[in-house]
C-alpha cells in the first residue's frame, strides 16, 4: 500500500463532503431509494452509499481492492444503514465488506438485486471484464445504479486528454477520459435510463453521467 493509496483514502471524505451534503448525495439518493433485497456496492470506497439505502434493502456487500478503503469500510459498516428518510430504517439490513476487485467479484451468480457503481468504472483496470462481472451477479430484473465521469467532448475532451496521465497517478488509476457509456451498450446493458449529469464540482471530471442500467 503506497503512501498515495493512504493519503487517498484519507482525504476522500473531506474532498467530497460538499458534493455529498449537494446535489451528489441527492443524485445517489435518487437511484438508491427504491432499491431493496440484496444490494452490491462495487469499489464502495468508504461506504457513502449507506447513507442513501431505503428500508428495504436486507443486504449490503461492500466490495473494495484497496485495504486502507477497506478498513473504513469495516468501521463504517458497524454503524449500519443511516435512517435517512427519519423512518426504522433498514437497521437490521446486513452489511458485509469484502476485499476485492470489480473484475472478480465475490458473489454468485444471480445473487444481487442492486449493484452500485460510483465513481469507479473510471478507475478499474479491465471495465469490460467487471461489466461482465456485475451482469453476472444480478438476479434476472435486477439493475445497475451508477454515476460515472465520462470522456468529454470537444475542448474539454482535450484538456482531459492532456491532464490524464498526471491524473491517473493523483486519483490512483482514476481515467479521466475514458467512455463509460460506451462500454456499457458494449458490455450488454441496457442504458434508456441514464443520462448526462454535471458531477458538481468535478472540474475537468465533471462529464457524467448517472442513472439505471439494466442489462439486455
Ligand atoms: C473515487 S472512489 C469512489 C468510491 C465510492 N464508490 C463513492 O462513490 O464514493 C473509487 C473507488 O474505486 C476503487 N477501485 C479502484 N480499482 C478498483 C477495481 N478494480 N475494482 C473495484 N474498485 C476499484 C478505489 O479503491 C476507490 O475506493
Amino acid at each position: 500500500m503506497s503512501l498515495l493509496d493512504r493519503t487517498f483514502a484519507a482525504l476522500y471524505d473531506p474532498a467530497m463532503a460538499r458534493a455529498e451534503r449537494g446535489e451528489l448525495g441527492e443524485r445517489r439518493r435518487q437511484l438508491l431509494r427504491d432499491s431493496a433485497g440484496h444490494v452490491a456496492d462495487v469499489g464502495a470506497g468508504t461506504g457513502v452509499v449507506l447513507d442513501h439505502l431505503g428500508p428495504a434493502v436486507e443486504k449490503v456487500t461492500l466490495i473494495e481492492p484497496n485495504p486502507e478503503m477497506a478498513a473504513r469500510l469495516r468501521r463504517r459498516a458497524r454503524r449500519g444503514l443511516a435512517d435517512a428518510d427519519g423512518r426504522e430504517a433498514a437497521a437490521k439490513a446486513v452489511v458485509d465488506v469484502r476485499e476485492a476487485p470489480a473484475e472478480a467479484l465475490p458473489l454468485p451468480d444471480d445473487s444481487v438485486d442492486t449493484a452500485v457503481s460510483m465513481l469507479v468504472l473510471c478507475s478499474v483496470d479491465d471495465p469490460m471484464r467487471a461489466l461482465a462481472e456485475i451482469r453476472r451477479v444480478l438476479r434476472p430484473g435486477g439493475r445497475l445504479a451508477l454515476i460515472e465521469h465520462v470522456a468529454a467532448p470537444g475542448p474539454t475532451g482535450w484538456l482531459q486528454r492532456a491532464l490524464a496521465p498526471t491524473w491517473r497517478v493523483l486519483a490512483r488509476g482514476c481515467r479521466l477520459h475514458r467512455d463509460t457509456g460506451s462500454l456499457l451498450v458494449a458490455a450488454g446493458f441496457d442504458v434508456s435510463d441514464v443520462h448526462a449529469w454535471r458531477l458538481p464540482g468535478g472540474g475537468p471530471a465533471a462529464h457524467a453521467i448517472a442513472g439505471i442500467a439494466r442489462p439486455r
